[in-house]
């Protein structure tokens, strides 16, 4: 039998003939979320905003609401969370009470639609994606069928209208992220606003962008007037800091492209169980009980009768490597009582050998620290020279950054 051929409904194009410009992002006038989106919306993409339940989702969608209405654009909000006398509210709250933001409670998908075509915006903010549902598709709002349902049509209405999307989508401390998880690929950037709620610090990451950078950072402050940006991260995690207290290290870590100096504190004490607890704060406590070996085995510490307690100051959650070198050097002042100064800052990956390796960006992270007014550095072997005023002590092995910094010996009286 021939091999039938079918006629292709649209045409292949030569790769060399593909047109890259796209449109200019528009910003929404929240100097931190542009920022963190590359310079604003690109007009006709689609956004998914994930984050935990009370994190500030609606709070900073509101606001970059009114912040698009204030620049002529028109805003369409849609959710079922909340009503309409609620959203007010808060708007009042957060001064983004403005003309051009119309408001739609409903849940239903066809009508959700319907209101595109009347108010015809240039924004819709859908808050959130787990409570709309599709008439058409079994299930109920927020499974996985509905979620993906209501998301493709969503993306399908955006591209056809160029209306600029944005998805919000809880997403739950335990990683059960059946709705967003499942969204990611057909959207076309994810930022995740995560932060501590005990703490005021919020931050807004962009983990996929396909007309612009990823890993960019906002920051923001969650108070009653709403996310205020915060555009010098410079002394946040350091204010209210004890000077020279024993069990305190400070790392000059990276969060994306943003230099952010933060302090590590470790607090160790005499076990009252056979079990010891080791518990850590805003620090992986795998990396922690990983430090704690190579602390004994390496550095020859006793750690094994003793609490240990560890904390990244400021309700920062600190993933990098990095943060190996200051971790295992606040848990060893805090065992000796010897302090590491005021004016050291310390960087580096810590491997099972006890080496201390080479972590990205070190310039970067000591021209900050050198800003906030450090005058040492602790760094691995083939780290840089420190910018001006700045003493580099180099280390090949975590042995050796313990006695450079002085931390064995008798304790100091004060600490
Ligand atoms: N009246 C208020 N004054 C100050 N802060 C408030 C007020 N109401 C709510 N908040 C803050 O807003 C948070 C809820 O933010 P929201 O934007 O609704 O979160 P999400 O949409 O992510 O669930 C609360 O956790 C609280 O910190
Ligand atoms: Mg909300």
């Amino acid at each position: 039998m021939e091999p039938t051929t079918v006629a292709p409904e649209t045409e292949a194009v030569p790769l060399t003939e593909v047109v890259t410009t796209t449109a200019a992002p528009v910003p929404t006038g929240l100097s931190e979320f542009d920022r963190a989106m590359g310079g604003g919306f690109v007009p006709g993409s689609v956004t998914l905003l994930g984050g935990e339940p009370g994190i500030g989702k609606s709070t900073l969608t509101l606001q970059v609401a009114a912040g698009m209405a204030r620049r002529e654009g028109r805003v369409l909000l849609v959710g079922a969370e909340e009503s309409a006398a609620q959203v007010r509210l808060r708007a009042e709250r957060l001064g983004a009470l403005v003309d051009g933001v119309w408001l739609a409670g409903d849940a239903d998908l066809d009508t959700v639609v319907a209101h595109l075509d009347r108010v015809g915006p240039d924004l819709l903010v859908v808050d959130s994606i787990q409570t709309v549902h599709d008439p058409a598709v079994t299930g109920v709002p927020g499974s996985t069928a509905q979620v993906r349902a209501c998301a493709h049509r969503l993306v399908g209405e955006a591209r056809r209208r160029g209306t600029t999307t944005v998805l919000v989508g809880h997403v739950t401390k335990d990683g059960s992220l059946a709705g967003p998880k499942v969204l990611e690929h057909v959207v076309d950037t994810v930022v995740e606003l995560t932060g501590d709620r005990h703490h005021a610090l919020r931050l807004l990451r962009v983990a996929k962008h396909r007309f612009g950078p990823t890993d960019e950072l906002g920051l923001f402050e969650m108070v009653a007037d709403g996310m205020r940006p915060v555009e010098d991260p410079g002394r946040l995690f350091l204010a209210d800091r004890a000077p020279d207290v024993a069990g305190s290290a400070v790392l000059p870590a990276m969060e994306g492209h943003r230099p952010l100096v933060v302090e590590l504190q470790s607090l160790v004490v005499r076990a009252t169980t056979h079990h010891p607890r080791r518990s850590s704060q805003g620090v992986d406590p795998r990396r922690l009980a990983l430090l704690l070996a190579v602390l004994e085995r390496r550095v020859g510490l006793e750690l094994g009768a003793l609490d240990v307690y560890v904390t990244a100051v400021g309700g920062v959650q600190i993933t990098e490597p990095g943060a190996d070198l200051p971790l295992a050097l606040a848990v060893t002042s805090a065992l000796t009582g010897r302090r590491l100064g005021s004016e050291t800052v310390a960087c580096g990956e810590v491997g099972l050998g006890g080496e201390v390796r080479q972590v990205a960006h070190l310039e970067r992270r000591l021209q900050e620290a050198r800003r906030l007014g450090f005058t040492r550095a602790v760094l691995p072997e083939s780290g840089p020279e420190g910018p001006p005023g700045m003493e580099v002590i180099r280390v090949r092995t975590l042995a050796e950054a313990v006695e450079a910094t002085g931390l064995l010996g008798t304790p100091e009286r004060a600490a």
